[in-house]
């Protein structure tokens, strides 16, 4: 099929959701992807912060096909090996002492509405209110975009779930004014992603950890996107030296196979009661042989110190474009990073030119350009991008 063909059966049957990129890949080796005429591009997308192996993984890729040859699905009303061995690994050594799987970060951040709720209806509190910050991203169901602070994504769905109240982010005494007896969760990111890679001050989330734990507040950290080793640790809100009571994961979970998860811990995380909740894929056999994969190499080998050297090499490489007068800012941690430009150059732009010349980035919110690539990235493939990168900025007359 060539991809005139391609991109007319799309506009004809798929519905339009989607500014999709002038490409139609087809095959990923390592960090480098394939489109349809053969022409390879190095990814510094990862899938959004999906991708975390590269593409082909080969460990990733036998556990898949040897899981799909045995078993592939079979419902939670039985017992499934994969599922359990992941929980366990997946547990080990953190905070957190149950979990439950899913299939997407909304679907995660869903659970972990349900289970906040649950647990203070249980105690016969009425606490259902929870406090999320403007620009955070949540999801796409219909609670999560309630969630989430940004109209665009909510407004045409009303009427919305009720009991979600919207603060300034890194703004602690915004939190705290909003704060009122029936509220019973604050839910926020440590890095706000899809914004524009925006991080919580140390001061902010240390506050508002402080805040909730002083009140009986539970405090969910959304690691969807940062999650997995994305900044350098496991979870990234090690950096703050915080303990949520509820977390949440999707995106690098299962390396580019679609898996969800909500943890929690102690009387928290007893809350759901068989009925309560439930999910027909969620924890599938073959979604949780491919986590399996992610979280044994994220634990047992030195990958989360490759986040780290790869993370301050990519800023490093980036820090060098600041002597352009468009780029206004560079944001972020271990491998999720962002050039922020100034409104005289699109970062959707730059997107397009940088695909041309082989390259793969995003443009997130705030005109930033967002940079998750896998975690195998390698010092000249960095040096390649940002080669380029410069190239083009130094030819931007503006
Ligand atoms: C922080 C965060 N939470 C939730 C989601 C939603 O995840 P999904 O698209 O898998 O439902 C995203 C997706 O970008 C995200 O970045």
């Amino acid at each position: 099929m060539d991809f005139k063909e391609i991109k007319e059966l799309d506009a004809k049957n798929h519905m339009n959701m989607f500014n999709r990129l002038n490409v139609c890949f087809e095959r990923g080796e390592k960090n480098k992807l394939y489109d349809t005429s053969g022409k390879e591009y190095t990814d510094f997308m990862g899938g959004i912060a999906v991708n975390c192996l590269g593409y082909n993984h080969p460990k990733l890729v036998a556990a898949i096909s040897e899981q799909a040859s045995r078993l592939m699905h079979i419902s939670n009303i039985f017992y499934n090996v994969p599922q359990v061995k992941l929980c366990e690994k997946l547990l080990d050594g953190t905070i957190f002492t149950k979990m439950m799987l899913c299939n997407s970060g909304a679907e995660a951040n869903e659970a972990a509405i349900k289970l906040a709720r649950k647990y203070f209806y249980a105690k016969g509190e009425n606490r259902p209110k929870i406090i999320t910050a403007n620009n955070s991203f949540h999801g796409r169901t219909l609670a999560t975009v309630t969630a989430t602070g940004q109209e665009k994504y909510s407004k045409p769905f009303a009427p919305l779930p009720d009991g979600f109240i919207h603060v300034p982010y890194n703004d602690f005494e915004a939190l705290k004014d909003a704060v009122t007896d029936d509220v019973g969760a604050v839910m926020l990111e440590c890095i706000q992603g899809e914004s524009g890679v925006c991080p919580a001050t140390y001061d902010y989330l240390v506050n508002a950890y402080a805040l909730c734990k002083s009140k009986g507040i539970l405090f969910i950290i959304d690691e969807v996107q940062t999650g997995m080793g994305r900044t350098g640790k496991l979870f990234c809100f090690e950096h703050y030296g915080i303990q949520p009571d509820i977390v949440t994961l999707a995106k690098g979970l299962g390396g580019g196979f679609p898996i969800g998860a909500c943890l929690a811990r102690g009387e928290v995380a007893e809350a759901f009661r068989p009925g309560d909740h439930g999910t027909t894929f969620g924890g599938n056999p073959l979604a949780c042989a491919a986590a399996l994969v992610v979280v044994e190499e994220l634990k047992n080998t030195d990958m989360l110190g490759r986040v780290e050297f790869m993370g301050n090499y990519l800023n490093a490489k980036l820090s060098k474009l600041k002597k352009h007068n468009f780029v206004k800012d560079l944001r972020g941690k271990g491998l999720l990073q962002a050039v922020v430009l100034s409104e005289k150059l699109k970062a959707a732009e730059v997107v397009g030119k940088m695909l041309s010349r082989g390259f793969v980035l995003n443009a997130a919110g705030n005109n930033s350009l967002r940079f998750a690539p896998p975690y195998t990235i390698t010092e000249e493939e960095v040096n390649a991008m940002a080669a380029a990168l410069g190239e083009l900025f130094a030819n931007t007359n503006i």
